[in-house]
């Protein structure tokens, strides 16, 4: 990948801009779990954190807004506050197959079309806990409602497995990893036992 240009802002405007766009609290919280993902991952394969946080944070920036034309306005939204194309094209990437045709190539964009979903599956996990905590929570107790068709049944397993083999990695790796990964933003998103 060429040179990337620089963020045009730092985390804090980014969550605000992300704010402006997104009303509802459970997108938020959807986007903080990508972005706190894409953070552990970035670390992990010894790649830049602050962009590849800031591109999970950013990832459905119009779906709120526009849910029935997801990842159309998304461009021009991130073009209007500076972000490159290579920015643009990566945030894409996450909706390949779904509402792009922009395949994931880095490794950052197959991050993230595979924790995606998978973090949503992951807190719906956790929320029919009696701890209602990603603390305690097991990789073998994510595979047996992995396996359950009936649980969380919008999240499509298909798209989960398809990301864990562009990503060149084993699914229960991938899950240990997303485990780690909430539980470093667990307080943030409501998935540290507080609430029970
Ligand atoms: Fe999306
Ligand atoms: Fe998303």
């Amino acid at each position: 990948m060429s040179e990337r240009q620089a963020l045009p802002m730092d985390r804090e405007e980014a969550f605000a801009l992300l704010g402006h766009h997104t009303p509802t609290p459970s997108l938020i919280k959807h986007a903080l779990a990508v972005e706190a993902a894409m953070r552990y991952f970035a670390r992990h394969y010894g790649e830049d954190i602050e962009y590849w946080g800031m591109v999970g944070l950013l990832h459905d920036l119009d779906y709120d807004a526009h849910p029935d034309r997801h990842c159309q306005v998304t461009p021009e939204m991130l073009r209007e506050s500076g972000f490159g194309e290579d920015f643009i094209r990566s945030v894409l990437s996450h909706g390949f197959g779904l509402c792009t045709d922009v395949e994931p190539e880095h490794i950052m964009e197959r991050v993230l079309y595979a924790t995606d979903e998978l973090t949503g599956f992951i807190t719906a996990c956790v929320l029919v806990r009696p701890s209602k905590s990603v603390m305690d929570l097991e990789v073998k107790s994510v595979k047996k409602k992995f396996k359950d068709k009936a649980f969380a049944a919008a999240v499509d397993r298909e798209v989960i497995q398809d990301g864990a083999r562009r990503m060149d990695m084993p699914l229960d790796e991938l899950i240990n990893h997303v485990i780690l990964a909430l539980r470093e933003a667990a307080p943030q998103l409501g998935l540290d036992g507080s609430g029970a």
